[in-house]
């Protein structure tokens, strides 16, 4: 059985193909990427219009592409999945259009996915596979959750963040910093100049028993410290960043191992894009051992938005008889969709 997925649900173009027998971890045939960095860079961000309009230009050929890597013909494709939600409206209708589309041409059915479990499920595409379950650490552009997964479907949230995400602290800051869009991996880039213990940056919640997270208090004491900044001194720059990297890295650790704990698990997941960086999988490994527990990473490549992602979640559905997929070649979106109402 053959899985062909499509992502579009914000700035990259994602499409791969799975392979899947009853029992086996879904294996990963081919896939490609186009990721609009270059094209929302002049703005600073993310023009959802400009998104929607470059996935229609980028999804048929890269779905092309994908068939000509594996190699596969189109009438080898036995289940389409497209990201249904969490992202941009339109940017999502892309996918589920031409998912639903092909899904008619080929008389296959057409599975929705959420966003989130692909990526929480992505690490089981690496050579170093979790078992469930595990505690999740979901870090995205929009997500900062922790989950206990105890099955494929079964999600129990154990902790949100109350206002900005990882990803977006990472952001926010790299932008007050005058760091160009994307800015988590360039404020990443500059920190690894700078000293993480220049700046002695807030932690918020930091010493409540919860698991929820808050990174605004942060982003208003960077903004704080990046007005204060001598514009010719480059080493403070990079201080500042290591600094906040360092804070926003301290305080995903220490919830990891304090919901690892909550629940009595010995495994960690972390997924999303922030999961690619260097600092954060450092300290985590190094909490993980010292306790005795795991963690397990995707891929780095696997750690952003791909299509790679939304095919295993697809697929590890309909091998344990979740997948719910439709033939009548109807579709929708879900632009704000919690996973626990998965
Ligand atoms: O999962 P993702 O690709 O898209 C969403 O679903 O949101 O995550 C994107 C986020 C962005 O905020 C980006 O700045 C951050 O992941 N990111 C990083 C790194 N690479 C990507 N943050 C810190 N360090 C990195 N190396
Ligand atoms: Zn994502």
């Amino acid at each position: 059985m053959n899985v062909l997925g499509i992502e579009t649900s914000c700035d990259e173009s994602g499409v791969a193909l799975v392979s899947v027998e009853e029992a086996k971890i879904p294996h990963l045939r081919s896939d490609a990427l186009y990721s609009q960095v270059q094209l929302h860079r002049p703005y600073g961000g993310v023009v959802p219009e400009l998104a929607s309009r470059d996935h229609i230009r980028r999804v048929l050929p890269l779905i092309r592409e994908v068939l000509a890597k594996a190699p596969a013909s189109p009438g080898d494709i036995d289940m389409i999945a497209y990201t249904r939600g969490p992202g941009l409206a339109g940017a999502l209708l892309v996918g589920a259009g031409v998912a639903s589309a092909l899904g008619a041409a080929l008389e296959r059915p057409v599975q929705g996915i959420h966003h989130l479990e692909g990526h929480l499920l992505s690490p089981l595409l690496s050579a170093d596979p979790p078992a469930f379950p595990f505690v999740a650490l979901l870090v995205s552009g929009g997500h900062t959750q922790l989950l206990h997964v105890t099955e494929v479907g079964k999600y129990r949230l154990l902790g949100d963040t109350i206002d900005d995400a990882a990803g977006e602290a990472f952001d926010k800051s790299a932008k007050l910093l005058g760091l160009g869009y994307p800015g988590g991996p360039a404020l990443a880039r500059l920190a690894d100049f700078g000293d993480p213990e220049a700046y002695a940056l807030p932690r918020p919640l930091l010493q409540r028993e919860s698991l929820d997270f808050s990174f605004a208090g942060l982003k208003t004491a960077v903004r704080t410290h990046a007005a204060r900044l001598d514009s010719t001194c480059e080493q403070a720059r990079a201080d500042l960043a290591a600094s906040t990297q360092a804070a926003i890295v301290d305080v995903l650790a220490r919830k990891s191992i304090a919901a690892l704990e909550s629940v009595g698990a010995d495994r960690l997941v972390v997924a999303g894009g922030v999961g690619a960086n260097t600092a954060l999988r450092a300290r985590l490994q190094a909490d993980c051992a010292r306790r005795g527990a795991r963690v397990h990473f995707p891929d780095l490549a696997l750690c952003t938005d791909n299509g790679a992602m939304i095919a295993l979640a697809a697929a590890m559905r309909w091998q344990r008889g979740l997948a719910t997929p439709v033939a009548d070649h109807a579709f929708d979106v879900r632009p704000r969709w919690p996973l626990e109402q998965l």
